[in-house]
């Protein structure tokens, strides 16, 4: 008998197990086993290695969120200290643990104006919370109908009931009876892929001024918030353009609309600011935070609210609403190592000054290649425009599929992309040097390369 199969990290009986055993989210689970499940079992810095031993550059951070790369012993020792002084104790019924104050008040001194936190497990969770918290708002302001949300076409939110439905990926509301009712969704800032004939910034204040004509239509006295990325990742980087957020903050504060800021992803420092918002120069009344707050080493999310905010929701009777993990003792102590990791190294100023300005100006070459429609980049958040041709912004009959078939290639030269649709999408740690730059570069053009001649061999070019 081949004694492989009894190794633990035996790669084909680790897949065939985990073709058995495991559903996993966001994955066709029926084809996966047959394409290969990528079984990843080491990270160190930028890289992470899989189940054959092979070293693997992480242009996506995990998914957006290992700031501060891979195998930060400070990190871990921080838990484990914290697991046996105190793995766990909850923060209802007027309990809290030392791990909660020191992550909320270092929150409150990241963002001046925001003093007080709310903690979740996740940004799905995040967004549930604001959804309750905004309409709790309103009521105690004397203003209950103002429970309308206004949210934007292939946002994502997360994928629990609420913030799914705030999310605007239709083909997530088809599966499940969503959204819920009282959100309505407006046309994103995407100049490439929906801005026609109109400049960039003529784009950017026409889907600006839909916010404006969404309120009216059901009259600000019913809306209580608007909501929106700064940047919007899973939808493709879409980086709306420079009139657009001040437009959308103009528009809020005259009829009296909430601008909650989801800042899951470009929270902590991933646009070269703390958060996306002081990055496009707009200050929301509430932001919703995970991933980069602790690099993903735990789980925790939670809303930051601004001080007129939670002044009212502070003197208002108790929020009916927690979670049992909601500021979970280890959690917050990875997050509180974490944030200091991030100040200490100085990784935010790293990503405004130096990596983040030295790959984009690498990204931009790649504008030239004869699939890519447009390369773009903040801070480190980059994205790629795949297009059968240029000068049209046309993309692939199938994006899915093309993108998909990119970040293949690109996984097989080395390199974790990721694709939605046909845009490729990198967001590597903090801690990228600049050779590990120059590599995620150099094979993100290879992949382009394989890809263009898989399109041609298809027929599509
Ligand atoms: C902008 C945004 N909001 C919310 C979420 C949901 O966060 P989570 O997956 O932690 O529930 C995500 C996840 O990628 C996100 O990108």
């Amino acid at each position: 008998m081949d004694q492989s199969v009894n190794d633990p990290m035996n790669p084909a009986s680790l897949r065939a197990r985990d073709a058995r055993h495991h559903f996993h989210p966001f994955t066709d689970n029926a084809t996966l086993s047959r394409d290969g499940t990528r079984v990843i079992v080491r990270g160190e810095g930028s890289h992470v290695y899989d189940v054959e031993g092979r070293k693997i550059l992480d242009g996506f951070s995990g998914l957006w969120n290992v700031a501060v790369g891979y195998g930060r012993r400070e990190i871990a020792d921080a838990a484990y200290k914290q697991m046996l002084e105190l793995p766990f104790y909850n923060t209802f019924f007027k309990s809290t643990t030392v791990p909660a104050i020191e992550l909320s008040e270092i929150l409150g001194d990241l963002m001046p104006g925001f003093t007080r936190s709310f903690f979740t497990n996740s940004g799905s969770e995040g967004n549930d919370t604001i959804i309750r918290l905004v309409r709790h708002y309103w009521a105690l302001r004397g203003k209950p109908n103002k429970t309308h949300f206004i949210a934007r076409n292939n946002a994502y939110h997360g994928s629990t009931v609420g913030g799914a439905s705030l999310g605007g990926m239709t083909w997530m509301h088809k599966q499940g009876g969503l959204p819920i009712p009282g959100v309505i969704h407006v046309p994103q800032p995407w100049w490439w892929g929906e801005g026609g004939d109109m400049s960039p910034a003529e784009f950017g204040l026409w889907a600006a001024r839909e916010v404006a004509l969404a309120i009216d239509r059901v009259g600000a006295e019913n809306v209580g918030a608007f909501i929106g990325e700064p940047i919007q990742g899973a939808g493709g980087v879409i980086m709306p353009p420079d009139t657009y957020w001040p437009e959308v903050e103009r528009i809020c504060r005259e009829r009296d609309v909430l601008i909650v800021s989801d800042e899951v992803i470009c929270g902590f420092g991933r646009t070269g600011s703390w958060f996306g918002c002081q990055h496009y120069g707009y200050t929301p009344d509430l932001m919703t935070f995970a991933k980069n707050v602790t690099s993903g080493y735990l789980p925790l999310g939670g809303v930051m609210m601004a001080d007129h905010i939670s002044d009212v929701l502070h003197e208002g009777r108790e929020f009916w609403h927690g979670f049992t993990t909601s500021g979970h003792p280890v959690c917050c102590a990875a997050g509180v190592a974490n944030l200091r990791i991030i100040q200490r190294e100085r990784l935010v100023e790293r990503v405004r000054d130096e990596i983040g300005p030295y790959l984009k100006q690498r990204w931009m070459t790649l504008a030239d290649h004869p699939i890519v429609g447009e390369a773009r980049m903040v801070g480190l958040l980059g994205a790629l425009e795949l297009t059968s041709d240029k000068a049209a912004r046309t993309r692939f009959a199938n994006p899915d599929l093309a993108g998909g078939i990119c970040r293949d290639f690109a996984y097989a030269r080395g390199l974790i992309l990721r694709a939605t649709g046909s845009t490729m999408l990198t967001a590597p740690p903090y801690i990228l040097t600049e050779t590990e730059a120059d590599r995620l570069v150099e094979l993100s053009r290879l992949a382009l390369d394989d890809a263009a001649a898989e399109f041609r061999r298809r027929g599509w070019l």
